[in-house]
């Protein structure tokens, strides 16, 4: 087989795959390369897929779960699944009455807003998740070297969901029940970093080779709030990981990095507002993920590719990087212009390696 030293992406234990070294902090000879939602509606061999299926039912069949994580590992060569499902399915498996409407996002029948609509959450037992499990073992079985990155919702953004009773602009409700009944909150955010915690545990038991967070709402909190209401418990969920790399991401946080780092973060995410160079002397020492523009795929491919020539120009300056958008694909992104990023980054290695 290829000499490992050379072609490292090709190791087979994924532990040792060019991912799982940047993501605990080696310069490897490129940045491997990902993206968040690369499973999904922008490919349409998954919307040929998850028709007539509604998409909280395809997360509990393990061979829906299993084809469409594969998806765009076959059509892009990235280096790294992340596992299909959503962060609401562990709230759905402890009973609470959750849906995902199409084009709007999870919508949640009885919204958090006293201490009394706690009762909604009890804990995640792994038995409830039999699929995950069962989904995450198969995966890592046809992946091979190939790490599979497993998440889950931060307890602030599925906080979020849970107390707005749907998508917000604005988190009114939820910002006024963590200043008007702190006691409330903390109780709320620590049941829900107990779900969190137990549905990354059953990931990473099943074989998942690392773990990202995605707190993707945190961006409409203050520092000093997100220091106080939310980083304790996001704290919880990252330091109950078990001996695999963790990736914390937030939209819009660029103002705390360093506390997003300090919740337990092995490797940063960093949404496009913020360039790696300067996200590098935010949080010194920390590996970086990001941070294209998921917008900027649209348009002309000269400003897509000097993009993505600026961000792995600023990633240099990181202790390690792992490529990726700074969120997720848009629903209308063309997939072709995905696989020319993946081609742009993975190029770096092979022209460094033969130079
Ligand atoms: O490829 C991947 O990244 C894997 C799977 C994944 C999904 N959701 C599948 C999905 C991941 C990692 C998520 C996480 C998720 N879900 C987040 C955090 C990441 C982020 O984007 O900020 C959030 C906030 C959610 C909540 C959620 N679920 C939203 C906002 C939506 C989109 C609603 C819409 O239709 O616009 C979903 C649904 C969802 N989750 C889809 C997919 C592929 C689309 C469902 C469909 O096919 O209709």
């Amino acid at each position: 087989d290829d000499d490992p030293s050379s072609s490292p992406s090709t190791t087979a234990d994924p532990a040792q795959s060019l991912f799982a070294r940047a993501a605990r902090g080696e310069r490897t000879s490129r940045p491997p390369v990902w993206f968040m939602r690369q499973a999904g509606r922008s490919l349409p061999e998954y919307r040929r897929l998850r028709e007539g299926v509604p998409m909280l039912e395809s997360c509990t069949r393990p061979d829906m779960v299993t084809e469409i994580t594969l998806q765009p590992v076959r059509r892009y060569g990235v280096d790294a699944a992340i596992f299909y499902s959503d962060i609401v399915v562990p709230l759905r498996a402890v009973g609470v009455d959750v849906d995902v409407k199409p084009g709007v996002g999870p919508v949640v029948a009885h919204p958090i807003r006293t201490g009394a609509d706690l009762d909604q959450l009890r804990p995640l037992e792994p038995d409830d998740v039999p699929y995950i499990d069962e989904a995450v073992r198969a995966l890592v079985g046809e992946l091979g070297p190939i790490p599979l990155i497993g998440f889950a919702g931060a307890p602030f953004t599925l906080a979020s969901y849970l107390v707005e009773g749907g998508p917000s602009k604005h988190h009114e409700a939820t910002k006024a029940l963590m200043h008007s009944h702190p006691d409330v909150w903390h109780e709320l955010l620590s049941r829900v970093a107990a779900i969190s915690a137990a549905f990354l545990d059953v990931q990473v038991r099943a074989g998942a080779s690392a773990v990202q967070l995605f707190d993707s709402w945190a961006g409409a909190l203050s520092a000093a709030d997100y220091a106080k209401f939310v980083l304790p418990h996001s704290a919880t969920v990252l330091d109950s990981v078990l001996d695999v790399p963790r990736i914390h991401f937030g939209v819009g946080t660029s103002e705390f990095l360093p506390l997003m780092a300090s919740a337990g973060a092995d490797v940063v995410g960093v949404d496009w507002r913020l360039p790696l160079d300067e996200a590098a002397l935010r949080v010194p020492g920390k590996p970086l993920q990001g941070n294209l523009d998921p917008a900027i795929l649209g348009a002309d491919r000269p400003v897509v590719e000097r993009e993505v020539d600026r961000i792995l120009a600023e990633g240099r300056r990181a202790p390690a990087h792992i490529f990726n958008l700074g969120h997720g694909v848009l629903p209308g992104t063309d997939p072709d212009v995905l696989a020319r990023v993946v081609e742009q980054v993975q190029a770096v290695g092979a022209s460094e390696a033969a130079g």
